[in-house]
């Protein structure tokens, strides 16, 4: 079985699919592997370590010749041109957002797997790819946040005064969120967060951070699996209440909001943006799918009067050795999970395969993408 890993196009990604330990740790058990030249270079894993892994460094016409591809993020249309239809795609795939490069693998008669489709279950927790990427979003926002305010994070007594910590506010508290909650108080900054289920109340706190309460009469806004769900209105008002006075006193404000399949929840409008301190920045981790904010742009900096609103769509990559080491990790389980006594065979009875296998031979089995399309 051959295993091909592409160098990422997208532009300012820098991560890479799989690295050299997963090389060393595959070709062990009987797959080989045809690396893109460079396909390393901007996350540090060079050729070299490649070569020495046990890989063969190719160009990128040989990497379509293999039966596994490996990519970050989606393949392009010419890219999904070069496929064989025997094939089978691993890549960050949201399939209903990109239903044009979903019909290009049907004419291909591709299989692929969409790692955003991986079911967030106990056993697929080693390859959970949107949890390894978003603690590091979670961290990453927090220290890029940090630079854009033009103040400390933590209390600071000099001889020229007493400086106050900063007062950071983060929306949503699942992985990105409880990350940027445990980076906040590390670094010394005075923490709240909020987030629609009560059930994370528990995990803030024992973060040291305070738990902001919206008054909730039912279960409104908690969902099935440890996800939300769409909040009413009522509530909707009752939270945008309670953040707008907390957003106003805050210095950072990381928002990491998020309903599966559903665009991301507006949850700061521009008045309360207006009503925020001049330097205050809000990092929305959100922007990707429209972004938590009302003003937020997907990869730009925004300025409304004095604050900074940041909707960078890709923090892991800036941080891209480790976030390719984890990806290429999670990328190794979700092989090793397909590899029985027969070597490598997708078993559709199989859950997570199931979850992940949207399209075989062209077929699409993802039922919301048939839909979409
Ligand atoms: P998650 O599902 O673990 O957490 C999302 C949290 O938002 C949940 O705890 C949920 O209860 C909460 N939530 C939903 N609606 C809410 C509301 N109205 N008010 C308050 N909280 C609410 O998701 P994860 O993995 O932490 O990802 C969070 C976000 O970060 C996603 O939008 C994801 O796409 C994004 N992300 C961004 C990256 C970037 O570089 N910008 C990289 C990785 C992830």
């Amino acid at each position: 079985m051959k295993i091909g890993v592409l160098k990422e196009n997208k532009a300012g990604e820098q991560r890479v699919a799989i690295i050299p330990s997963t090389v060393s740790a595959l070709t062990k058990k009987g797959y080989s592997f045809f690396v893109q030249k460079n396909a390393g270079h901007a996350s540090n894993y060079l050729d070299n370590l490649y070569v020495e892994a046990g890989a063969t460094i190719v160009e990128k016409n040989e990497v379509f010749k293999c039966d596994i591809i490996a990519k970050v993020s989606s393949p392009t249309k010419e890219e999904i041109e070069l496929l064989n239809n025997n094939c089978l795609l691993i890549s960050l795939f949201q399939t209903i957002k990109n239903i044009e490069l979903v019909k290009e693998l049907q004419n291909a008669k591709c299989s692929a797997f969409s790692l955003n489709l991986l079911p967030r279950t106990t056993l697929a927790q080693k390859m959970d790819i949107l949890s390894s990427q978003a603690n590091i979003a979670g961290y990453k926002s927090v220290l890029i946040g940090a630079n854009h305010i033009g103040k400390y994070m933590p209390l600071l007594m000099t001889a020229a005064g007493t400086i106050s910590p900063s007062r950071v506010l983060v929306i949503g508290a699942g992985v990105a969120g409880l990350q940027a909650i445990a980076t906040a108080k590390r670094l010394g900054a005075q923490v709240q967060a909020f987030d629609v289920r009560p059930e994370v109340k528990e995990q803030v706190e024992s973060l040291g951070a305070k738990f902001v309460e919206v008054e909730n009469d039912s279960d409104d806004g908690v969902g099935s699996g440890g996800y939300a769900k769409e909040t009413s209105d009522a509530y909707k008002l009752r939270q945008q209440e309670a953040m707008k006075e907390r957003i106003s006193k805050s210095d950072l404000v990381i928002t990491t909001a998020l309903i599966p399949n559903r665009p991301a929840p507006v949850l700061i409008l521009k008045e309360m943006v207006e009503a925020m301190k001049p330097g205050s920045v809000i990092m929305d981790l959100a922007s990707e799918n429209g972004g938590n904010c009302e003003l937020t742009k997907a990869d730009e900096i925004v300025y409304h009067n004095n604050v900074l609103i940041d909707g960078n769509t890709n923090f892991p990559s800036t941080m891209a050795t480790d976030a390719s080491q984890l990806f290429s990790k999670n990328i190794q389980a979700i092989i090793e999970h397909c590899h029985g006594e027969d070597g490598f065979k997708l078993n559709k009875e199989d859950q997570i395969i199931d979850g992940m296998l949207f399209i075989e031979n062209g077929e699409i089995r993802h039922q919301p993408t048939k839909e979409a399309l």
